[in-house]
Order: C-alpha cells, then sequence, then structure tokens
C-alpha cells in the first residue's frame, strides 16, 4: 500500500510503499479516509523533530487522522465494518502511573511513542490497525469536520488545564463580588489550533480575542467574526491590544518570544496555557529579564505546558463539535480550508499557503 515516509533526522519526504497490515484478534484494520497536516508534520519534514521506529530509518508521517473500520478482528464487540473513527496519537511508556492509569498525555518517563511522530507509524497510509481502546466513534454528522478532532483533542486538554487553574481560587470568597460576567480569553495565533480554541473558549462563555499578524480581510478572521471572537491584528505589535489583560491565555504560535511577551498580558491570578512547541535556540532579541518571571511568582500567574491528549479529551472534542453545529452550522467545517490528493503532499507539506487555515491530505472517500 502506498505510504507517506519520512527519515528523521534526515529531511525530505516521499510516496512510498508499506506492507499492508491484517487485524489480528482484538483489533481493527481502518482505511484512511483523510490526514490533517500540521506544524509538527512540516517540521518532521524538516529533520527538526520526529523519531523512526526502533531498528528503522523510515517513519510513516501523519497524525491528525480519519477513517473508516474496514475488518474488525475476534474479540472487538463496539465496532462494525463501516464505522468512521478517529484514532489517538500517543501510546504510553508502560511504565509510569501515568501511562498505567490510560493518561500517557502526561508520561513521566518520556518513553511514551506517538503515530507519525516517534517511534511508532503514522497515518498517512491506506490502511492503519490499531487496539480500540486508541480509537473513538465519529457519528456521521461529524465527516466532514472530525479530521479536526485530534487537533481539537489537543485544544480540548489546554483548556482544560487553563481553567483547572483558573479554578485553584474557588468560587469568590463570601460577601465579595464575583467579577465580570464573562471571564476574558486571548488565543495566540487563527491557525487550526488557535481556531479551534477560539470556538471552544467562546461555546464556554469566554469573552475571546484572537491575534494574528494579519488584517480582518483572511478567511480565519471572517469565520472569527461569525462567532464574536474579536480579532486584532498584531503584525505592529501586542501594543494593538491597548493594555488589556486576558484571564486565560492559549498560546497556539510556537513562537518563544511571544511566549515571554504573553506574560505581561495576564493579570493576577491569570493562567497562560502554551500549546505551540518552539524551536530549540536562543529567543532572537528577547532580553529576558528575570523580573518577569518573578512577578510570576509573586502575581500567582500560571504557566501551563500542555502537550498531547487522552481519550477523554477526544471525547469532549467530539461533544464541542456537536455544539459548534448546533450553534455556529458548518463553520467548523469551513476551517478545513483546502483539501488536497495524497499525491499532492509536496503542496501540503511545504509550508502553510496564504489563507489556509487547515489543510488536510485526502486518500479515499
Ligand atoms: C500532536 C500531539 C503530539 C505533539 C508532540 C502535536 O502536533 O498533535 O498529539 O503530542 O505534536 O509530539
Amino acid at each position: 500500500m502506498k505510504a507517506l515516509l519520512v527519515s528523521p533526522p534526515a529531511s525530505g519526504v516521499r510516496l512510498g510503499e508499506a506492507p499492508e497490515p491484517s487485524a489480528g484478534p482484538g483489533e481493527l484494520k481502518v482505511r484512511l479516509l483523510e490526514c490533517g497536516i500540521c506544524g509538527t508534520d512540516r517540521d518532521i519534514v524538516a529533520g527538526k523533530y520526529g523519531t523512526p521506529p526502533p531498528g528503522r530509518t523510515d517513519l510513516i508521517l501523519g497524525h491528525e487522522n480519519l477513517g473508516r473500520v474496514v475488518e474488525v478482528g475476534a474479540q472487538v464487540p463496539d465496532f462494525r465494518v463501516g464505522d468512521l473513527v478517529v484514532a489517538t496519537v500517543r501510546r504510553g511508556c508502560g511504565i509510569c502511573r501515568y501511562c498505567r492509569a490510560n493518561r500517557s498525555d502526561f508520561c513521566e518517563t518520556g518513553l511514551f511513542t506517538e503515530r507519525g511522530i516517534k517511534a511508532r507509524d503514522g497515518y498517512l497510509t491506506e490502511f492503519y490497525v490499531e487496539q480500540p481502546e486508541y480509537v473513538v466513534h465519529v457519528p456521521r454528522a461529524h465527516r466532514l469536520s472530525a479530521v479536526l478532532l485530534e487537533p481539537l483533542s489537543v485544544v480540548e486538554k489546554a483548556v482544560a488545564e487553563g481553567r483547572r487553574v483558573l479554578g485553584r481560587l474557588g468560587p469568590a470568597p463570601p460577601g465579595t463580588d464575583a467579577g465580570p460576567s464573562a471571564p476574558t480569553a486571548l488565543v495566540t495565533g487563527t491557525g487550526a489550533v488557535g481556531m479551534l480554541a477560539a470556538l471552544v473558549l467562546a461555546a464556554e462563555g469566554f469573552s475571546v480575542t484572537a491575534i494574528d499578524r494579519h488584517d480582518d480581510r483572511t478567511p480565519a478572521a471572517r469565520l472569527l467574526a461569525q462567532v464574536g471572537v474579536a480579532h486584532v491584528d498584531v503584525s505592529a505589535g501586542l501594543s494593538a491590544l491597548k493594555g488589556r489583560t486576558f484571564d486565560l491565555i492559549v498560546e497556539a504560535s510556537g513562537s518563544p518570544s511571544l511566549d515571554v511577551a504573553l506574560i505581561g498580558l495576564l493579570p493576577p491570578n491569570g493562567a497562560l496555557v502554551l500549546t505551540g512547541i518552539p524551536p530549540e535556540g536562543p529567543v532572537p532579541g528577547s532580553g529576558l529579564d528575570g523580573g518577569v518571571f518573578r512577578s510570576v511568582v509573586l502575581g500567582n500567574r500560571a504557566i501551563v505546558g500542555s502537550v498531547n491528549a487522552n481519550r477523554r479529551h477526544f471525547e469532549s472534542g467530539l461533544r464541542h463539535l456537536t455544539a459548534f453545529r448546533t450553534r455556529w452550522g458548518t463553520l467548523a467545517e469551513q476551517l478545513v480550508s483546502r483539501r488536497l490528493p495524497l499525491g499532492s503532499y509536496s503542496d501540503a507539506l511545504g509550508g502553510k499557503a496564504e489563507g489556509t487555515i487547515k489543510t488536510v491530505l485526502t486518500l479515499s472517500d
């Protein structure tokens, strides 16, 4: 079968062949319908990230998957041929307490694997085989948006972590004002993760602002306007935010210099959740100052790293896709702005085309 192959740490990507798997007992075989492309995939293709499986030099790329079950192995009760499914990405180390409790997104050893990223083949191929515990059913109504479920799961976790931090103070002390009616949130970046974060936060009752380095004419800015999210162009700097602060900041741009600056946009007790994976190396022109970090401590500000997600985040993602549909119709589907056939992989992986939010490679109907 066809497979999109990479060989990190060497750069490059090629369409090759891989042996077609079959489902053993307790396994599902799934035909890939489509697979989203994100910054992680582009970093892997650039040779900056990713690891092939042990003893191999190549890795099948792809983790933002959507597929259809074509074979159900013996002793798999809850799946049928034809089911629409999304598989999770991370597989636990089997050693640490969190992996053993099915919370590999909090793995302590670092010995986890990730399909299409770290030591385990991904989904940019015609078929994959997986154990049902890592596979989530998708209602047919979400056929056109479910390829976003994996990035949405990452957002679900980030927002849940941020809300947990905001909730650490408990209810307003008796006899005091409960505070402003809607908590404020800032999302940095209007790629798929930023857009999904904006939708989740808006659906959860936050007053949301999203920033990027474009004016209001982009598809992202237009979609944000439809859901009542304020869009601010910060190409001339964060001063465009006019000194406002935000209770919860979800960073989705992966820029370390921005990460530092965002601390300054937190009120006391506010939370900054970083989801972007910045490159290693010095922060250009950052002028890093210990005072910044001191203010984090003295202001009880929280900076929360957040990576990956577990099954319950995928499940809450599905609930949000349903909520988005009820509230905003096909808006979530419109985040998938470019669908290309597998053969156009160079285009898809070459860089983020101007105005696109999510590029998806299609493998089957
Ligand atoms: C994926 C996550 C993964 C992370 C780090 C992201 O692009 O969506 O599932 O944990 O990369 O490898």
